[in-house]
């Protein structure tokens, strides 16, 4: 149970809130980083903390791309195919990871490495291709750029330090609904 695991960061995120509902997405975040996803008991504890009804927290959790509905791989890519991003090469871009990656929209590779989809603007527009890998931006894509990534980021994993963050250009802020 989050409560007695991040009893402390529970009381910090409900101070700065007037009414419990309101310290819903802050609470998804602690369960997310708890447990890699946002697993159904979760949410129904989140529900609970913050006196709304388990839907309610459901609704959040489907609508934005930040929070993970299944486990995920140790790196998940969230590359931006929406508009401004299809006008910069984001389409064939996205189709050639994915084939390179041998997987579909959505999959995870067969080691757990790499969760990979699509999602909407995640407010990078002048950097296309670009995708947030774990929460950070990695902009001005080429498969070419992507390749070198990848095999720095298996290199990482196998290394057991990878925290998917170090190739990053910077940290995400973007909040993007799920298409
Ligand atoms: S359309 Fe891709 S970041 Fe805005």
């Amino acid at each position: 149970m989050l409560v007695d695991t991040h009893q402390k960061q529970i009381q910090n995120i409900f101070a700065k809130y007037p009414d419990k509902r309101s310290a819903v997405m802050a609470l998804l975040y602690v369960a997310q980083e708890e447990y890699g996803w946002i697993t159904p008991e979760a949410e129904t504890e989140i529900a609970k903390l913050c006196e709304i009804d388990p839907t309610q927290v459901h609704s959040i959790t489907g609508f934005y791309t930040m929070y993970r509905e299944a486990p995920k791989g140790k790196y998940w890519l969230q590359v931006c195919t929406d508009l401004s991003c299809a006008l910069k090469g984001a389409e064939p871009f996205y189709k050639e990871l994915l084939a390179y990656l041998n997987v579909e929209n959505g999959d995870t590779t067969p080691d757990n490495m790499f969760t990979v989809e699509h999602v909407t603007c995640l407010a990078a527009c002048d950097k296309a291709p670009m995708l947030q890998c774990n929460f950070h931006y990695v902009e001005s894509l080429d498969m070419e750029k992507m390749k070198g990534l990848i095999e720095q980021w298996r290199k990482e994993a196998s290394a057991g330090n990878g925290k998917a963050t170090a190739s990053a250009d910077k940290p995400s802020k973007a909040a993007s609904k799920k298409a």
